[in-house]
Formats: structure tokens, C-alpha cells, sequence
């Protein structure tokens, strides 16, 4: 072990001392990974797993692509892939959210592609400040003609006020992938969507179990139907998904 992971473990022990409810929040120790494998079942569940086109039929949505993602080639570490982009450039674009919020702009590749099948829609896109970031922020956006549609939200999550924000029918959860960040991220954004709203998740899989485990509790407490889009990373939830 090296000195500086022996200060870090050092301070997270004093820290649980001083403070046992902090132990929750140490997301790398190794009995939290014990905990969010409790998530890693889902992956095999059926009933939780959906293949792009059955999510296409429950939703009443073709399942031939046709929306083009823009700067599909940009695989900058920490976005989505080539395939999510496309799915969810085909959600947001056949079910035509009257307003949409996204959360973790990064260098802006989603925005971009929302604004680009949401022409006359709302979108927001919430980063923390500029000042933070070593990245320019939405740069994709930045000077190209969607700019100008796109409402630049700074925060953090964790205190920034969300009843500030209209109510919203679409939104994608793409910020800190922790388990207690993507609760945090989940609740704020539940209490601005629509009854009939969807909310999609990047960085659920085998490799994220903490945003997994989080994801599931989150829907399971609200009765939120959830699932899993296959070959992807990507999950979506919806009143909508219900099974009649
Ligand atoms: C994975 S990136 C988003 C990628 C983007 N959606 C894309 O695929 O083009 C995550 C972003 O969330 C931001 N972020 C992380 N935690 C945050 C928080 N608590 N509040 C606000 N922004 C946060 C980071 O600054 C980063 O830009």
C-alpha cells in the first residue's frame, strides 16, 4: 500500500470513529462492494433486462432507427457510446419531452444530440461551475447554432435547489456514478418530473454496481417500473412501463 492510500485510510477510519453514520458514504472500501453486489442479480433478471426493441414496443415507439446522433466518433472517456447515444437520441426524439433536463453536461456531447431532435423543446443541462471543472463545459454546444436553445444550469447537486426548475418530462442522470450521489441526483430529479415522465440512467452495469443497487432501491421505493436497456449501460424508468 502506498502513503498516501495508508493517510486516506487512516483519515476514513478516524472519520467512522468520530462519526459511524460516515461509513456509508466511503464508496471504495471493500465491504461496500460486498453491498452493492446485491445488484449485480439484476443482470440476469429477466423481468429487469429489456432488449431495445422491447422497450420500443412498451413504449409505443418504432424500433427502426432513424434519429442520427451527432459527433458519434467523440468517445471521450466518461460519455456514452456510439449505441446509447443512439438510443437515446431515439428515445428523446419519437417521445418529444416538452422539456428535458439533463444532469452531468460534461463537454456537452448529449446536449448537443438532444437539441438536435428537440427542436422545440426545453432542455436543460445542469454541470457544477465552470470554475470546478478542468473541461470546457458543454464546449460541443458552445458557438454551434443550439447554444442558444440550451439553458446552462450551474450547481452541485447536493444543495442546489431544484423547485427552481419547471416540472420536466424527460431526464438523464449522467453525473457522480456513487451510490449515495445517484440517490441524491435521483430524488431531486423525481420530485421535478411528470407523472407519466421517463428518467434514464447512464452507467448502470456490472462495473457501476453502486449506481445500480442505487438505481433499483430508487425505483423500487417510489414503485417506479425499471429496466435495464441490454448491450448498454443505460436504464430507464416510467410510469409508463407499466404492464397493463
Ligand atoms: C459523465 S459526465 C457527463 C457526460 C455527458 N452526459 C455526455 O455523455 O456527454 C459527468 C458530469 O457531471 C458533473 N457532475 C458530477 N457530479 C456533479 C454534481 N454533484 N453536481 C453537478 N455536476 C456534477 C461533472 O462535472 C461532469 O461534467
Amino acid at each position: 500500500m502506498r502513503s498516501f492510500q495508508i493517510v486516506k485510510r487512516v483519515k476514513q477510519v478516524m472519520a467512522v470513529l468520530s462519526q459511524p453514520s460516515s461509513l456509508a458514504s466511503i464508496n471504495d472500501l471493500p465491504w461496500n462492494n460486498v453491498l452493492h453486489a446485491a445488484a449485480k442479480p439484476l443482470f440476469t433478471d429477466s423481468k429487469v433486462m429489456i432488449s431495445f426493441e422491447d422497450l420500443c414496443e412498451r413504449l409505443g415507439l418504432p424500433d427502426q432507427v432513424t434519429c442520427k446522433p451527432l459527433l458519434r466518433g467523440d468517445l471521450t472517456p466518461g460519455g456514452v457510446s456510439p449505441r446509447e447515444l443512439t438510443i437515446l437520441c431515439h428515445l428523446a426524439g419519437h417521445l418529444q419531452p416538452k422539456r428535458l433536463l439533463e444532469v452531468g453536461t460534461f463537454r456537452g456531447r448529449t446536449t448537443l444530440n438532444f437539441a438536435n431532435v428537440l427542436p422545440n423543446s426545453e432542455i436543460r443541462t445542469f454541470n457544477w461551475p465552470q470554475e470546478l471543472c478542468s473541461f470546457p463545459v458543454g464546449e460541443h454546444f458552445r458557438g454551434t447554432a443550439f447554444e442558444s436553445k440550451i439553458i446552462q444550469v450551474w450547481g452541485d447537486t447536493r444543495t442546489y435547489d431544484f423547485s427552481q426548475i419547471p416540472k420536466i418530462d424527460m431526464a438523464f442522470i449522467d453525473a457522480d456514478h456513487s451510490y449515495e450521489m445517484v440517490h441524491v441526483d435521483s430524488a431531486k430529479v423525481f420530485s421535478r418530473l411528470n407523472d407519466d415522465g421517463i428518467i434514464v440512467w447512464h452507467d448502470v452495469d456490472r462495473n457501476h454496481l453502486g449506481s445500480t443497487r442505487a438505481v433499483m432501491e430508487f425505483c423500487n421505493s417510489k414503485q417506479l417500473p425499471f429496466h435495464i436497456i441490454e448491450d448498454s449501460t443505460l436504464a430507464i424508468a416510467s410510469r409508463r412501463l407499466a404492464k397493463s
